[in-house]
């Protein structure tokens, strides 16, 4: 077929008519952007006004600038179109800008998702997959999440070597998925080089429009820039029509113009033509629609056939076969007819030369308004009839024909024929990780279907099984109340008597929406209710998933010895049924099950197995939750080395798999607690950092800045804990799982215990004790109670040291945590160290702590990989022997605590250490400097009346200061100006008022009561 060229003069402006701020405002974000700072820019603006224009000429400056300059367009009909067709449209201009190597390069693991999108890009993805080897990874049980991280991922390896401009064009016709993935984009690049440029039509937004919400966050937002553009004001219209005429107009004429138009670029260019065509521009139409239309007028009849035609199409182009299928006149006619229309400037030919789009949406909109409904209805039913007939005629667009049909054969009003398009379109949009609008052609088919008396003939299915799909659908988008509520009515639409295991499966998906949506008590009932309608004894994939579901409904309801029983049984079942996925599922299952019943070791077998299973499947999303299962068990026997290894192997497989985000969050949240637990602090700190800078919403940031927090606690940066800790509650919100309140309490206790605030510290553990079960879930416990006993025997030691009675309440709450310890269980080294730190505390809260108890905790935490409570115990042992008088002891352990806690960066401890080696004069190798220790705890004002009640004169108080640092008598004298023999005296009349035997343990009393001596002088260097 011919191609009609485009050889008149044009009557766009060849100049681009002022924007100067705008243009400047963005040309700052080029800068901006390729100094690594991604950025988001919006165009709003009324139809016409000018925004393709600005970000066109901006498009050619950036890609002068060195941008690699990929658009797309938003296709009115979004909801019922094509998912993603700005992606696509990116996709495909990436596709044609690189040659195959380098795209297969940049698609990386994201090729084989991708090219489900957009075949063309398969050939490069093939070369991909044999370089890379993660093909076959992104199969079936690909998600909406993952495609939004592919996508995530191929900018930010484009922007490696070229900064990218990704513009979003006409984004209030876009569908959820481009509103979710550009919202997305905003949210999560961090570091790419990468300008989102994005435009919409302010004027077309009414109150309910899906882009409101995003427009209001997205300017609440400081790195996003909105550019709202206004009309021309009369001297610019005068410059339009001037660069439109080649000469300038009249002035009578330019007024007229800028009268007519209001100054709307798009109508200048209507209204400058306009008098061209013969007319008289006074004598024009007040209307916008009739401006617009005025222009057809002077066409033949073949042509206007042609242009109504062409306004029914689907998406922004028609292929020119297409067209004349359509329009259904003979190809002289055809070509005279385009050619009028293309010499008009009424519609463009596309680059490619083979098809045609309308110059501007609005006279497409005005010209397909302006028909008869019955004429509307003929040319769908032609479209539908034609592409139906011969998909071919879509060219380039070939994939969007089921989105097509449907949307032809429901504008037609030929609901039997839309019936089955609307159903193939929901498939493909699934396929295409769309389901919002998968649910949206759902929900229009379940409308239709009551009017199509052989709907199941046309369709091979039904009602149920469409309320079904559409809830699946309706569970990919996350909305878990509509996914149960068509359950429901799927449920419903089945007769009682029918097929069993349909009804068992509808009920299987129906509690997999009650157990997300915390309820697995109902889950499980539901669960038995589908195992009751299937044979005893008969072994069916239906079976298998219905057990296997039970299994974790079961385990999130902390009914693990039963959920044991029926992971084995849906293990046995989906093994005998071949439905080896189910297998994988239900043995890391079994696995988790077991492990948290105990004994934990018991579960690693299974879960191991589930993995290789998973993965010799290529299931991946169950490979990784095994992974996170199997890295979360280690941790729970202290094996943390292999359990952070573990998780940065799923890590691995999940960032291959796209899954980094959703599932991987958990992956990095295990890593970084195992490393947290090793000591590698600054690896755990980079981690969960990073972390933080690309990911996640909700629980999965809280979980890392739950780790960070802690971290923070034990470098002793208290107001920075805190900080994240506020951030993590607001995220998390109201919770009762103890995973996420009791860790964050045992954080607050750590903050009050370094701050000196025991009150607040007693509280934190109070409140993270409250009302929780001593479950399975004591490794969340026992840091709570260790906390709560020390809090204790610092208050009874305070008691002590004032001379004062340790009062009752205070003894019952040491006996009562106490006693909760005995209680909870202790599956592996680390919480049996805790065990032997509960029990140290408790004597020293009965001060009675002897150097046994310490010793046994220290013996507890070698047991162990973890260093940071080792070094603790090791201080109190010290502490411990230096009271016993043993100082050759002392010393050994409080260089063992002060290497260990100096290596960590837990300054509190380290400086802890050093100031018990000062006052006990022991040395510590390499010397401290203990300036900074000395002036971070003098910062806070020591209590002056804390020695009042031990009625100390003045003298005695000099005297005491400098005993705390561990001066000696001779020492005393000289600094104070008085004789070794009268420091002696003080001292002496000191020990006594102070009602302790030693200068050492007054030093520590003093200590402890806030009297710290002179900061010791910084060492030079
Ligand atoms: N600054 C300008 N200089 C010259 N011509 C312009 C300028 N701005 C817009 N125009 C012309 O006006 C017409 C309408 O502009 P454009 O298509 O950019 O509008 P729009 O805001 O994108 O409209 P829509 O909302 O319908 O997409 C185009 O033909 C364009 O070339
Ligand atoms: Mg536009």
């Amino acid at each position: 077929m011919g191609t009609v060229l485009n050889t008149s003069v044009s009557v766009v402006s060849p100049v681009f008519i002022g924007r100067h701020d705008e243009m400047a405002s963005l040309e700052a974000m080029l800068g901006q952007v390729q100094a690594g700072k991604p950025t988001f820019a919006l165009v709003g603006g009324e139809a016409g006004v000018g925004k393709t224009r600005l970000v066109t000429e901006f498009s050619a400056r950036a890609a002068g600038a060195g941008f690699l300059v990929l658009t797309g367009q938003c296709v009115e009909f979004g909801a019922e179109g094509l998912p993603l067709a700005p992606l696509v449209d990116a996709l495909r201009a990436l596709s044609r800008s690189l040659p195959p190597e380098a795209l297969a390069g940049v698609l990386g693991p994201a090729g084989p998702g991708l090219a489900r999108l957009l075949p063309e890009l398969a050939p490069a993805v093939g070369a991909a997959h044999e370089a890379g080897g993660a093909g076959g990874l992104a199969g079936g049980d690909m998600q909406k999440a993952q495609l939004l991280e592919m996508v995530l991922g191929l900018l930010t390896r484009l922007s490696v070597t070229q900064p990218v401009l990704f513009g979003i064009e006409d984004l209030h016709w876009a569908d959820q998925s481009t509103l979710d993935l550009t919202a997305f984009l905003v949210r999560s690049l961090r570091e790419a080089r990468v300008l989102v440029l994005a435009t919409y039509r302010s004027d077309e937004l009414q109150r309910r429009h899906p882009l409101r919400p995003l427009l209001a966050g997205w300017d609440r937002m400081r790195s996003a820039e909105h550019i709202e553009l206004r009309r021309f004001d009369q001297d610019e219209v005068s410059a339009q029509l001037a660069a439109i005429l080649d000469s300038a107009p009249a002035p009578e004429v330019a007024e007229a113009v800028f009268d007519r138009s209001g100054g709307n670029a798009y109508l200048v260019e209507e209204l400058a033509v306009a008098p061209r065509g013969g007319g008289n521009l006074l004598g024009l139409p007040p209307l916008l629609k009739d401006v617009l239309l005025s222009r057809m007028d002077a066409l033949s009849a073949d042509a206007r056939l042609l242009l109504r035609a062409a306004s029914a199409c689907f998406g922004r182009t028609v292929p020119d076969r297409l067209l004349a299928e359509v329009a259904g006149i003979g190809d002289s006619e055809f070509f005279a007819g385009l050619r009028e229309v293309v010499d008009n400037h009424l519609l463009l030919v596309d680059p490619q030369g083979h098809s045609y789009a309308f110059r501007h949406a609005l006279t497409r909109d005005a010209v397909y308004e302006d028909m008869l409904p019955g004429e509307r209805v003929r040319l769908h039913a032609a479209y539908g009839e034609a592409l139906a007939r011969d998909a071919t005629l879509a060219g380039d667009g070939v994939a969007a024909v089921p989105s097509a049909l449907a949307h032809h054969w429901y504008a037609a009003l030929d609901l039997p024929r839309a019936l089955p398009s609307v159903i193939d379109a929901a498939s493909c949009a699934m396929a295409s990780y769309a389901p919002a609008e998968a649910l949206g052609h759902l929900e229009r088919a379940q409308r239709i279907w009551p009017r199509v008396a052989d709907a199941h003939q046309r369709t091979g299915l039904d009602e149920a099984e469409v309320s079904r799909l559409a809830a699946e659908a309706a569970y990919q988008c996350g909305a878990l109340d509509r996914s149960k509520s068509l359950l429901a009515s799927a449920l419903a639409a089945l007769p009682a008597s029918f097929d069993p295991a349909r009804r068992a499966l509808l009920l299987e998906r129906y509690a997999v929406t009650q157990r997300d949506a915390g309820w697995p008590a109902g889950a499980v009932a539901t669960l038995r209710e589908a195992q009751a309608l299937l044979p005893e004894g008969q072994a069916s994939r239906a079976h298998a998933v219905v057990l296997a579901t039970l299994a974790s409904a079961l385990t999130r309801s902390s009914e693990l010895e039963e959920s044991v029983l029926v992971a084995r049984r849906a293990v046995a079942v989906a093994d005998a049924a071949g439905a080896a996925d189910v297998e994988a599922d239900a043995t890391i299952t079994l696995g988790v099950a077991i492990s948290y019943l105990g004994p934990a070791e018991a579960g690693i077998g299974p879960l191991h197995s589930g993995v290789a299973l998973a993965l010799e499947l290529g299931i991946p999303a169950t490979a990784v939750r095994g992974y996170i299962n199997l890295s979360d068990v280690l941790e729970l026997l202290g094996r943390h080395r292999e359990a952070a290894r573990t998780a940065a192997e799923g890590l691995e497989l999940a960032a291959r798999a796209g899954l980094s985000r959703a599932l991987g969050a958990y992956l990095i949240g295990n890593q970084a607690e195992s490393l947290l637990r090793l000591g590698e602090w600054a690896e755990a700190d980079e981690l969960t950092a990073r972390a933080m800078r690309t990911l996640p919403e909700g629980v999965f940031g809280a979980t890392l800045q739950e780790l960070r927090a802690e971290l923070y606690a034990l470098r002793g940066q208290y107001d920075a804990a805190a900080h994240e800790l506020r951030d993590a509650r607001r995220a998390i919100g109201a919770t009762s799982e103890l995973q996420y309140i009791q860790p964050m309490r045992y954080v607050d206790a750590l903050i009050g215990l370094g701050q000196g605030d025991l009150g607040a510290a007693r509280e934190a553990v109070a409140a993270g004790l409250a009302g929780a079960p001593l479950s399975w879930e004591a490794r969340y416990a026992w840091p709570l109670l260790w906390a709560g006993l020390r809090v204790a025997a610092d208050e009874a030691t305070r008691f002590r040291d004032r001379l004062e009675p340790v009062p009752a309440d205070l003894m019952r709450r040491c006996a009562d945590l106490a006693a909760a310890a005995d209680q909870l269980v202790a599956p592996a080294a680390p919480w049996l160290a805790f065990r032997a730190l509960v029990a140290a505390e408790q004597a020293r809260a009965a001060g009675a702590a002897g150097t046994q108890a310490w010793r046994a905790a220290v013996v507890a935490w070698q047991d162990t990989e973890e260093p940071h409570l080792l070094a603790y115990a090791l201080l109190r042992l010290a502490e411990a022997h230096s009271q016993a008088g043993d100082r050759e002891q002392a010393a050994q352990a409080v260089q063992r605590a002060y290497e260990i806690a100096d290596r960590l960066g837990a300054a509190p401890l380290a400086e802890e250490a050093a100031a018990l080696a000062r006052r006990a004069r022991l040395s510590l190798e390499p010397a401290m400097d203990t300036a900074a220790g000395a002036g971070a705890a003098a910062a806070q004002p020591p209590p002056p009346d804390e020695l009042a009640r031990f009625g100390l004169t003045e003298r005695e108080r000099e005297v005491l200061t400098q005993l705390a640092t561990g001066r000696s008598n001779r020492e005393i004298g000289r600094v104070l100006f008085i004789s070794t023999k009268t420091a002696s005296v003080h001292v002496s009349n000191i020990l006594a008022k102070l009602g302790v035997r030693g200068r050492v343990e007054a030093a520590t009393v003093a200590h402890r009561l806030g009297v710290y001596g002179p900061a010791a002088p910084a060492r030079p260097g």
